[in-house]
Protein backbone atom coordinates (compact mmCIF):
# COMPACT_ATOMS: atom_id res chain seq x y z
CA UNK A 1 0.00 0.00 0.00
CA UNK A 2 1.27 3.66 -0.62
CA UNK A 3 2.28 5.67 2.10
CA UNK A 4 0.80 9.00 1.96
CA UNK A 5 2.70 12.05 3.99
CA UNK A 6 0.78 14.37 5.18
CA UNK A 7 1.37 17.58 6.77
CA UNK A 8 -1.03 18.67 9.60
CA UNK A 9 -0.87 22.25 10.57
CA UNK A 10 -2.55 24.34 13.98
CA UNK A 11 -2.56 20.86 15.71
CA UNK A 12 -3.36 20.05 18.88
CA UNK A 13 -3.50 16.71 21.08
CA UNK A 14 -7.54 16.08 20.41
CA UNK A 15 -6.34 16.37 16.87
CA UNK A 16 -3.92 13.77 16.64
CA UNK A 17 -5.65 11.31 19.26
CA UNK A 18 -8.71 11.91 16.85
CA UNK A 19 -7.13 11.85 13.39
CA UNK A 20 -4.69 8.69 14.71
CA UNK A 21 -7.87 6.91 15.74
CA UNK A 22 -9.31 7.81 12.17
CA UNK A 23 -6.61 6.41 10.11
CA UNK A 24 -5.00 2.95 12.16
CA UNK A 25 -3.77 0.69 9.28
CA UNK A 26 -4.71 2.99 6.62
CA UNK A 27 -1.22 3.96 5.63
CA UNK A 28 -1.15 7.87 6.19
CA UNK A 29 1.60 9.20 7.67
CA UNK A 30 1.08 12.35 10.07
CA UNK A 31 3.68 15.21 10.10
CA UNK A 32 2.39 16.79 12.85
CA UNK A 33 3.05 20.33 13.64
CA UNK A 34 1.82 22.74 16.40
CA UNK A 35 2.73 26.13 14.29
CA UNK A 36 0.17 27.52 11.72
CA UNK A 37 0.32 27.01 7.75
CA UNK A 38 1.45 30.38 5.74
CA UNK A 39 3.71 31.46 3.61
CA UNK A 40 6.83 31.79 6.07
CA UNK A 41 6.08 27.89 7.27
CA UNK A 42 4.99 26.35 3.91
CA UNK A 43 8.84 24.85 3.12
CA UNK A 44 7.66 22.30 6.42
CA UNK A 45 5.69 20.63 3.71
CA UNK A 46 8.58 19.33 1.71
CA UNK A 47 7.91 15.94 1.24
CA UNK A 48 4.40 15.74 1.71
CA UNK A 49 1.55 14.94 -0.57
CA UNK A 50 -1.03 16.90 1.08
CA UNK A 51 -1.69 19.61 4.05
CA UNK A 52 -4.22 19.23 6.28
CA UNK A 53 -5.15 22.65 7.41
CA UNK A 54 -7.89 24.61 10.27
CA UNK A 55 -9.50 27.71 10.56
CA UNK A 56 -6.89 29.76 10.87
CA UNK A 57 -3.79 28.94 8.69
CA UNK A 58 -3.47 31.41 6.14
CA UNK A 59 -3.59 28.83 2.57
CA UNK A 60 -3.21 32.35 0.51
CA UNK A 61 -1.46 32.60 -3.33
CA UNK A 62 2.38 33.26 -2.05
CA UNK A 63 1.48 29.89 0.38
CA UNK A 64 0.02 27.86 -2.14
CA UNK A 65 2.86 28.89 -4.86
CA UNK A 66 5.08 27.23 -2.14
CA UNK A 67 3.30 24.27 -1.87
CA UNK A 68 3.25 23.48 -5.25
CA UNK A 69 6.46 23.99 -5.97
CA UNK A 70 7.21 21.14 -2.67
CA UNK A 71 4.76 18.95 -4.31
CA UNK A 72 2.03 19.24 -2.63
CA UNK A 73 -1.45 18.08 -4.08
CA UNK A 74 -4.70 18.60 -1.80
CA UNK A 75 -5.09 21.14 0.55
CA UNK A 76 -7.59 19.35 2.99
CA UNK A 77 -9.64 21.49 5.31
CA UNK A 78 -10.80 20.37 8.72
CA UNK A 79 -13.62 22.60 9.47
CA UNK A 80 -16.48 23.60 7.27
CA UNK A 81 -15.60 27.50 6.13
CA UNK A 82 -13.23 27.98 4.03
CA UNK A 83 -12.53 31.88 3.79
CA UNK A 84 -8.96 31.39 4.72
CA UNK A 85 -7.89 28.91 1.31
CA UNK A 86 -7.77 31.17 -2.32
CA UNK A 87 -9.29 28.72 -3.98
CA UNK A 88 -8.11 30.98 -7.48
CA UNK A 89 -4.92 30.66 -6.83
CA UNK A 90 -4.92 26.76 -5.82
CA UNK A 91 -6.85 26.14 -9.10
CA UNK A 92 -4.15 27.72 -10.91
CA UNK A 93 -1.60 26.31 -8.79
CA UNK A 94 -2.92 22.81 -9.57
CA UNK A 95 -3.49 22.38 -5.77
CA UNK A 96 -7.20 20.73 -4.89
CA UNK A 97 -9.07 22.21 -2.19
CA UNK A 98 -11.38 19.73 0.06
CA UNK A 99 -12.79 20.45 3.50
CA UNK A 100 -15.11 19.07 5.45
CA UNK A 101 -18.82 20.38 4.90
CA UNK A 102 -20.86 18.54 7.30
CA UNK A 103 -20.23 17.27 10.65
CA UNK A 104 -22.45 17.80 13.99
CA UNK A 105 -23.97 20.91 13.28
CA UNK A 106 -25.32 19.83 17.18
CA UNK A 107 -21.67 20.61 18.32
CA UNK A 108 -21.92 24.14 17.48
CA UNK A 109 -25.95 25.11 17.78
CA UNK A 110 -25.58 23.58 21.41
CA UNK A 111 -22.34 25.83 21.81
CA UNK A 112 -24.52 29.17 20.84
CA UNK A 113 -27.01 28.15 23.27
CA UNK A 114 -24.74 27.58 25.98
CA UNK A 115 -23.33 30.77 25.75
CA UNK A 116 -26.78 32.71 25.48
CA UNK A 117 -27.77 30.46 29.01
CA UNK A 118 -24.31 31.52 30.31
CA UNK A 119 -24.46 35.11 29.33
CA UNK A 120 -28.75 35.77 30.09
CA UNK A 121 -28.23 34.34 33.63
CA UNK A 122 -24.83 34.90 34.60
CA UNK A 123 -23.47 31.63 35.03
CA UNK A 124 -20.04 33.10 34.69
CA UNK A 125 -20.43 34.92 37.24
CA UNK A 126 -22.11 33.24 39.63
CA UNK A 127 -19.61 30.68 39.76
CA UNK A 128 -16.71 32.88 40.31
CA UNK A 129 -18.86 34.38 42.84
CA UNK A 130 -20.18 30.81 45.09
CA UNK A 131 -16.37 29.80 44.37
CA UNK A 132 -15.64 32.93 46.26
CA UNK A 133 -18.37 32.25 49.28
CA UNK A 134 -20.32 34.96 48.04
CA UNK A 135 -23.73 33.86 47.85
CA UNK A 136 -25.39 37.21 46.63
CA UNK A 137 -27.93 37.67 43.97
CA UNK A 138 -27.20 41.42 43.14
CA UNK A 139 -26.35 41.64 39.30
CA UNK A 140 -27.50 38.65 38.58
CA UNK A 141 -31.17 39.22 36.94
CA UNK A 142 -31.64 37.60 33.20
CA UNK A 143 -34.51 37.71 31.48
CA UNK A 144 -36.85 34.25 30.28
CA UNK A 145 -36.06 33.42 26.97
CA UNK A 146 -40.20 31.92 26.50
CA UNK A 147 -42.28 34.80 24.12
CA UNK A 148 -38.80 36.62 23.05
CA UNK A 149 -37.80 36.81 19.33
CA UNK A 150 -34.90 35.31 18.21
CA UNK A 151 -33.32 35.83 14.87
CA UNK A 152 -31.35 33.87 13.15
CA UNK A 153 -29.06 34.82 10.24
CA UNK A 154 -28.51 31.99 8.17
CA UNK A 155 -30.87 28.53 8.35
CA UNK A 156 -28.40 26.29 6.83
CA UNK A 157 -26.81 22.89 9.03
CA UNK A 158 -26.64 24.90 12.31
CA UNK A 159 -28.86 27.59 11.77
CA UNK A 160 -31.85 24.98 11.73
CA UNK A 161 -30.55 22.96 14.23
CA UNK A 162 -30.41 26.08 16.40
CA UNK A 163 -33.96 27.00 15.83
CA UNK A 164 -35.12 23.42 16.48
CA UNK A 165 -33.14 23.78 20.11
CA UNK A 166 -34.52 27.54 20.97
CA UNK A 167 -38.32 25.99 19.85
CA UNK A 168 -37.90 24.42 22.92
CA UNK A 169 -37.55 27.45 24.86
CA UNK A 170 -40.98 29.20 23.29
CA UNK A 171 -39.70 31.38 21.80
CA UNK A 172 -40.71 33.33 18.37
CA UNK A 173 -38.59 32.37 15.45
CA UNK A 174 -37.44 34.52 12.82
CA UNK A 175 -34.70 33.76 9.82
CA UNK A 176 -33.19 35.37 7.28
CA UNK A 177 -31.28 33.58 4.27
CA UNK A 178 -30.86 33.93 0.88
CA UNK A 179 -31.49 30.29 0.37
CA UNK A 180 -34.47 29.77 2.85
CA UNK A 181 -35.74 26.65 3.65
CA UNK A 182 -39.34 26.92 2.93
CA UNK A 183 -41.35 23.83 4.03
CA UNK A 184 -38.79 22.99 7.19
CA UNK A 185 -39.45 26.75 8.38
CA UNK A 186 -43.44 25.96 8.11
CA UNK A 187 -43.26 22.99 9.97
CA UNK A 188 -41.26 24.95 12.61
CA UNK A 189 -42.79 27.96 12.59
CA UNK A 190 -40.29 30.13 11.49
CA UNK A 191 -41.20 33.65 9.59
CA UNK A 192 -38.49 34.32 7.08
CA UNK A 193 -37.69 38.44 6.63
CA UNK A 194 -35.09 40.78 5.08
CA UNK A 195 -32.15 41.64 7.73
CA UNK A 196 -33.43 44.86 8.17
CA UNK A 197 -36.63 43.23 9.44
CA UNK A 198 -35.26 40.64 11.27
CA UNK A 199 -32.85 43.30 13.51
CA UNK A 200 -35.32 45.23 13.83
CA UNK A 201 -37.81 43.02 15.60
CA UNK A 202 -35.39 40.25 17.51
CA UNK A 203 -34.33 40.05 21.11
CA UNK A 204 -31.55 37.61 20.42
CA UNK A 205 -29.79 37.54 17.08
CA UNK A 206 -27.39 34.82 16.24
CA UNK A 207 -25.46 34.93 13.00
CA UNK A 208 -24.79 30.78 11.08
CA UNK A 209 -24.17 32.08 7.69
CA UNK A 210 -20.35 31.89 6.05
CA UNK A 211 -17.78 34.58 5.61
CA UNK A 212 -17.40 35.33 1.99
CA UNK A 213 -16.38 38.86 0.82
CA UNK A 214 -20.14 39.72 0.74
CA UNK A 215 -20.91 38.88 4.57
CA UNK A 216 -17.89 40.62 5.73
CA UNK A 217 -18.83 43.16 8.52
CA UNK A 218 -22.58 42.10 8.28
CA UNK A 219 -23.09 43.22 11.39
CA UNK A 220 -21.23 47.22 11.11
CA UNK A 221 -22.77 50.33 12.33
CA UNK A 222 -25.58 50.77 10.01
CA UNK A 223 -26.77 47.30 11.40
CA UNK A 224 -26.21 47.51 15.26
CA UNK A 225 -28.41 50.84 14.79
CA UNK A 226 -31.47 48.90 13.43
CA UNK A 227 -31.12 46.01 16.19
CA UNK A 228 -33.61 46.55 19.19
CA UNK A 229 -32.16 48.54 22.14
CA UNK A 230 -31.05 45.63 24.90
CA UNK A 231 -30.82 43.03 22.49
CA UNK A 232 -28.39 40.20 22.28
CA UNK A 233 -26.29 39.56 19.62
CA UNK A 234 -24.61 35.66 19.26
CA UNK A 235 -21.53 34.87 16.60
CA UNK A 236 -20.21 31.46 16.37
CA UNK A 237 -19.66 31.84 12.71
CA UNK A 238 -17.15 33.74 11.83
CA UNK A 239 -15.51 37.04 13.69
CA UNK A 240 -15.23 38.78 10.61
CA UNK A 241 -18.49 38.63 9.91
CA UNK A 242 -18.52 41.37 12.84
CA UNK A 243 -16.89 45.15 12.66
CA UNK A 244 -15.34 44.82 16.02
CA UNK A 245 -14.90 48.44 16.14
CA UNK A 246 -18.68 49.09 16.07
CA UNK A 247 -19.57 46.73 18.29
CA UNK A 248 -17.14 48.00 20.98
CA UNK A 249 -18.72 51.37 20.04
CA UNK A 250 -22.50 50.16 20.33
CA UNK A 251 -21.79 48.51 23.96
CA UNK A 252 -20.18 51.39 25.18
CA UNK A 253 -22.93 53.06 24.49
CA UNK A 254 -25.16 50.40 26.46
CA UNK A 255 -27.01 49.77 23.05
CA UNK A 256 -26.70 46.28 23.59
CA UNK A 257 -27.83 43.63 26.00
CA UNK A 258 -25.28 41.29 25.96
CA UNK A 259 -22.71 39.70 22.81
CA UNK A 260 -21.39 36.17 23.20
CA UNK A 261 -18.83 35.32 20.73
CA UNK A 262 -17.06 32.06 19.89
CA UNK A 263 -14.89 33.80 17.18
CA UNK A 264 -13.18 37.20 16.78
CA UNK A 265 -12.48 39.37 13.90
CA UNK A 266 -8.59 38.80 14.69
CA UNK A 267 -8.27 36.09 16.37
CA UNK A 268 -5.51 34.37 14.45
CA UNK A 269 -2.34 33.95 16.45
CA UNK A 270 -4.04 34.16 19.67
CA UNK A 271 -7.37 32.28 19.69
CA UNK A 272 -6.21 28.12 20.32
CA UNK A 273 -2.92 29.33 22.31
CA UNK A 274 -2.17 30.15 26.10
CA UNK A 275 -1.18 33.83 26.31
CA UNK A 276 -1.77 33.82 29.78
CA UNK A 277 1.85 35.02 30.91
CA UNK A 278 1.86 38.29 28.43
CA UNK A 279 0.75 41.49 27.74
CA UNK A 280 -2.56 40.94 25.60
CA UNK A 281 -1.42 43.24 22.20
CA UNK A 282 -4.72 42.89 20.97
CA UNK A 283 -6.30 46.74 22.36
CA UNK A 284 -10.22 45.89 20.32
CA UNK A 285 -9.73 42.25 22.15
CA UNK A 286 -8.79 43.61 25.33
CA UNK A 287 -11.57 46.14 25.34
CA UNK A 288 -13.85 43.55 24.81
CA UNK A 289 -12.75 41.41 27.31
CA UNK A 290 -13.77 44.67 29.82
CA UNK A 291 -17.66 44.57 29.30
CA UNK A 292 -19.46 43.13 32.00
CA UNK A 293 -22.25 41.87 29.38
CA UNK A 294 -19.86 40.31 26.59
CA UNK A 295 -18.67 36.61 26.78
CA UNK A 296 -16.11 35.14 24.73
CA UNK A 297 -14.95 31.54 23.92
CA UNK A 298 -11.94 30.80 22.02
CA UNK A 299 -13.50 29.40 18.98
CA UNK A 300 -14.72 25.91 20.75
CA UNK A 301 -18.29 25.26 19.39
CA UNK A 302 -16.76 22.29 17.16
CA UNK A 303 -15.07 20.85 20.23
CA UNK A 304 -17.25 17.64 21.17
CA UNK A 305 -16.34 14.35 20.97
CA UNK A 306 -18.53 13.75 18.16
CA UNK A 307 -17.13 16.25 15.99
CA UNK A 308 -13.92 15.80 16.18
CA UNK A 309 -14.21 12.10 15.21
CA UNK A 310 -16.77 13.05 12.30
CA UNK A 311 -13.74 15.66 11.14
CA UNK A 312 -11.37 13.45 11.23
CA UNK A 313 -13.22 10.24 9.62
CA UNK A 314 -14.26 12.74 6.47
CA UNK A 315 -10.51 13.94 6.45
CA UNK A 316 -8.78 11.03 6.11
CA UNK A 317 -11.72 9.39 3.44
CA UNK A 318 -10.36 12.90 1.41
CA UNK A 319 -7.10 11.62 1.61
CA UNK A 320 -7.27 8.24 0.64
CA UNK A 321 -9.20 9.48 -2.21
CA UNK A 322 -6.18 11.35 -3.37
CA UNK A 323 -3.97 9.05 -2.58
CA UNK A 324 -6.31 6.13 -4.77
CA UNK A 325 -6.99 8.96 -7.64
CA UNK A 326 -10.49 9.92 -6.49
CA UNK A 327 -12.77 10.91 -7.06
CA UNK A 328 -13.84 13.25 -3.95
CA UNK A 329 -16.18 11.71 -1.26
CA UNK A 330 -19.54 13.49 -0.66
CA UNK A 331 -19.10 16.78 -2.78
CA UNK A 332 -16.32 17.73 -0.93
CA UNK A 333 -14.03 19.48 -3.50
CA UNK A 334 -14.59 23.23 -3.82
P1 LIG B 1 -24.31 25.88 5.70
O1 LIG B 1 -23.59 26.05 4.41
O2 LIG B 1 -25.08 24.62 5.93
O3 LIG B 1 -25.32 27.11 5.94
C1 LIG B 1 -24.95 28.45 5.73
C2 LIG B 1 -26.22 29.20 5.38
O4 LIG B 1 -25.91 30.58 5.32
C3 LIG B 1 -26.79 28.80 4.01
O5 LIG B 1 -28.16 28.45 4.14
C4 LIG B 1 -26.61 30.06 3.18
O6 LIG B 1 -27.62 30.24 2.20
C5 LIG B 1 -26.68 31.13 4.26
N1 LIG B 1 -26.17 32.42 3.84
C6 LIG B 1 -25.21 32.73 2.92
N2 LIG B 1 -25.09 34.06 2.81
C7 LIG B 1 -25.99 34.61 3.64
C8 LIG B 1 -26.35 35.95 3.96
N3 LIG B 1 -25.75 37.00 3.39
N4 LIG B 1 -27.32 36.15 4.88
C9 LIG B 1 -27.93 35.10 5.47
N5 LIG B 1 -27.63 33.81 5.22
C10 LIG B 1 -26.67 33.58 4.33
O7 LIG B 1 -23.22 26.09 6.83
P2 LIG B 1 -23.28 25.61 8.35
O8 LIG B 1 -22.75 24.23 8.47
O9 LIG B 1 -24.63 25.90 8.90
O10 LIG B 1 -22.20 26.57 9.02
C11 LIG B 1 -22.40 27.96 9.13
C12 LIG B 1 -21.09 28.62 9.52
O11 LIG B 1 -20.72 28.24 10.85
C13 LIG B 1 -19.88 28.15 8.68
O12 LIG B 1 -19.76 28.89 7.48
C14 LIG B 1 -18.71 28.40 9.60
O13 LIG B 1 -18.18 29.68 9.32
C15 LIG B 1 -19.34 28.40 11.00
N6 LIG B 1 -18.81 27.32 11.83
C16 LIG B 1 -18.25 27.65 13.05
C17 LIG B 1 -17.75 26.66 13.88
C18 LIG B 1 -17.16 26.97 15.22
O14 LIG B 1 -16.48 26.10 15.82
N7 LIG B 1 -17.40 28.14 15.78
C19 LIG B 1 -17.76 25.26 13.46
C20 LIG B 1 -18.44 25.02 12.20
C21 LIG B 1 -18.92 26.03 11.42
Amino acid sequence: MTILPVSFYDSKPYDRQAFEEASVGLALDWRFHEFRLGEETAGSAKGAAAVCVFVNDRVDAPCLKMLAGLGVRLVALRCAGFNNVDLRAAAAEGIAVVRVPAYSPYAVAEHTLALLLTLNRRIHRAYNRVRDLNFSLGGLVGFDLRGKTVGLVGTGRIGRVTAELFRGFGVRLLGHDPHPEVSWAADIGLEYLDLEGLLERSDIVSLHLPLTPETRYLVNARSLERMKPGAYLLNTSRGKLIETKALIAALKAGRLGGVALDVYEEEEGIFFEDHSGQPLQDDELSRLLTFPNVLITAHQAFLTREALSQIAGTTVRNLLRLRDGGPWVEGTSL
